[in-house]
């Protein structure tokens, strides 16, 4: 797979691990910065491993800021990510399996490089499952994501 790897300068530490699992694991890395610790904005990492996701450029993407939640929440607004932050490895595959999740979020200032490797290479191995409850679930998901596009939430 061709796997999207955005940071932000919180996420910047664990990047070269990252980058070497994912290689040694036979994926292709799809760089997109940063690529220095100099203070940078999570969510211009979201959209540009999201738009890599979309383009087709990318099948998955990896996201690292420094508690995971600022650059799962900016990946989430994208329609057609699903994103999770995942410190666990149950989660790592799981989300996968059950949710399709396309895109993982490690917070670097919480997992160390040991663990996020594993967690990567959880995520890189889980295929979602296709069950139907699965898809039934999931096909909800593109439904409230069809919605908001629509307009169809207003907030008062
Ligand atoms: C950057 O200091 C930090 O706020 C960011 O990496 C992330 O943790 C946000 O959720």
């Amino acid at each position: 797979m061709r796997i999207a790897l955005g940071c932000d300068h919180g996420g910047f530490p664990l990047k070269q691990r990252i980058v070497a699992l994912v290689q040694a694991a036979g994926h292709e890395v799809v760089d997109c910065g940063t690529d220095s610790a100099c203070s940078v904005d999570y969510p211009d990492y979201a959209l540009k491993v999201g738009e890599k996701i979309l383009s087709g450029a990318a099948d998955r993407g990896v996201l690292l800021c420094g508690s995971g939640v600022g650059i799962s929440v900016a990946a989430n607004k994208i329609p057609g990510i699903r994103a999770g932050i995942c410190h666990d490895t149950y989660s790592a595959h799981q989300g996968v399996e059950h949710d399709d999740m396309n895109v993982i979020c490690l917070g670097a200032r919480i997992v160390g490089e040991e663990l996020a490797v594993e967690l990567v290479a959880a995520f890189l191995k889980a295929q979602f499952t296709h069950e139907e409850r699965h898809v039934r679930r999931l096909n909800k998901v593109l439904e409230i994501e069809r919605e908001a596009l629509e307009g169809k939430f207003k907030r008062n």
